[in-house]
This record gives C-alpha cells, sequence and structure tokens, in this order.
C-alpha cells in the first residue's frame, strides 16, 4: 500500500496524569491512567509515525516501537515537551496536567498539628498552548475533558490556545478518566467528527487516522 501520511512523521505526545508534590511522601494527582493518550501512541506508531511520548506516571507498558520519557510534575513535563518541540511535526497533548502546583512544597514531611491546614496553589504552565504558540508550530492537537457544555468548551479551548485539532470527552460519573471505553468528539476549523463510544484502543486507532487525514490536508493548504 502507498505510504500514509503519518509515515516517517515525528510525533510528540504527553498522556498520563500529573503529581505535583505537596512534601517528600504526597501529591495532588488526577484520574488519569494514561490507556487514552498510550492507545492513541500505539496506533499513530503503526501508522508509521515516530512517537515520542512525554508521559507522567502510569501502570502502563509503553507501546512497542514508542520512545518514552517519564516525568512526574507538571513543570517537567513541560520542560521535556518544549526541549522537543521544535523539532516535530505533530504534537498531541492526551495528559490530564495539573493546572496548578503547591507554591512551596514542604522539604521534610507535613506533621499532623492543627484542625485545617491550608495549601497555597499557583499556576502551571500550559504545555499545550505555550506549543501552539512557538513562531513555527507543529500541527497541534489538544483534548478537552469536560463535565459539561462539551461542545462549547472544546470549541472556545480550539480558538483560544490556537490549536488544528481538538478531541473532546465527557468526564466524570465514570467517564472518560480510568475506563476502558470512550467517545470522542473531534474538532478543527470547519469540521468536526464523532466518534462513538468504544474500547480506547480502538478509538485511539480512529483518532490516529482522523489526525493523520487532518494533517495531510494542512499540508496541501
Ligand atoms: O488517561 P485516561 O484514564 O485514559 O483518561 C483519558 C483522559 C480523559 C485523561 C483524556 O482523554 C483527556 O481528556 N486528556 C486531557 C485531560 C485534560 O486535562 O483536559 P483539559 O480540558 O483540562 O485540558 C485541555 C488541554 O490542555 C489538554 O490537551 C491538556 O493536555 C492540555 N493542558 C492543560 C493544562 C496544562 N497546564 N497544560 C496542558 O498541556
Amino acid at each position: 500500500p502507498a505510504a500514509g501520511p503519518l509515515q516517517g512523521r515525528r510525533v510528540l505526545m504527553t498522556a498520563g496524569p500529573t503529581r505535583e508534590a505537596i512534601d517528600p511522601v504526597r501529591f495532588i494527582g488526577n484520574r488519569s491512567s494514561g490507556k487514552m493518550g498510550y492507545a492513541l501512541a500505539a496506533a499513530l506508531g503503526g501508522l508509521g509515525a515516530e512517537v515520542i511520548l512525554v508521559s507522567g506516571p502510569t501502570a502502563l507498558a509503553c507501546p512497542s516501537g514508542v520512545e518514552r520519557i517519564a516525568v512526574e510534575s507538571a513543570a517537567q513535563m513541560h520542560a521535556a515537551v518544549m526541549a522537543r518541540a521544535s523539532d516535530c511535526h505533530i504534537f498531541v497533548a492526551a495528559a490530564a496536567v495539573a493546572d496548578y502546583r503547591v507554591e512551596r512544597p514542604a522539604v521534610a514531611k507535613i506533621k499532623k498539628q492543627a484542625e485545617t491546614l491550608t495549601l497555597g496553589l499557583v499556576r502551571n504552565p500550559d504545555i499545550l498552548a505555550d506549543v501552539a504558540a512557538l513562531p513555527q508550530p507543529p500541527f497541534t492537537v489538544g483534548f478537552a475533558a469536560e463535565t459539561h457544555d462539551l461542545e462549547a468548551h472544546a470549541t472556545a479551548k480550539l480558538e483560544r490556545k490556537r490549536l488544528d485539532m481538538i478531541a473532546a470527552n465527557h468526564v466524570g460519573d465514570g467517564a472518560g478518566f480510568e475506563v476502558d471505553d470512550n467517545a470522542l468528539l473531534v474538532f478543527w476549523r470547519g469540521g468536526q467528527q464523532r466518534l462513538p463510544t468504544m474500547p480506547k484502543a480502538s478509538l485511539g486507532v480512529a483518532l490516529a487516522q482522523l489526525i493523520g487525514a487532518r494533517y495531510a490536508a494542512s499540508l496541501a493548504g
């Protein structure tokens, strides 16, 4: 068969959760298992792309043929991505990145004392927005995880972060995070496609094909 649009293309991805240290033994995390991102990484690799996967802590094995860079915090994920973003054709942000980190993580384990404890939080950099704002950005694909108003929030993120595509999923009440099945509503300027509920492995293949098609269309102008 003729080589597809992803053959030999360098794809940089993020997947999984991030961990924001509170003290040496505790962190703020989230429910991302990495399943969606790893399935997409495997599918993009299967379509001939050279995939680098910057991953937060997960229990998953690295898909064969994919290069994994393991990170913990959003700051580490940001640094690992920005160091490689100008050298890729396509960037996909599937990670659930903490929007805030603890302002001053304790250097020693926090002892149980008062009845209440207040943690000061500060904003993390937005990895996806920073890649899309590069002078010559790669073809940039974001995810949107929403509990309500999926379409409105997703299309707003597409415009605000200047993305080429966004894949939106419903989360909460046992959807999106952790589970094996998912559904996506994918938007780009001038089009959209619904990928109905199916195993994340199959959804990864369908999304990888759609990314390939839109990437090819972007090159055609
Ligand atoms: O890992 P699983 O258990 O399989 O679950 C899959 C998933 C639900 C985590 C995945 O499908 C998903 O939706 N990932 C994105 C989760 C998310 O954080 O969405 P968001 O709407 O908060 O962020 C929007 C986009 O900006 C995402 O592409 C995110 O990676 C990116 N982002 C967000 C904040 C930040 N500081 N940097 C980022 O790059």
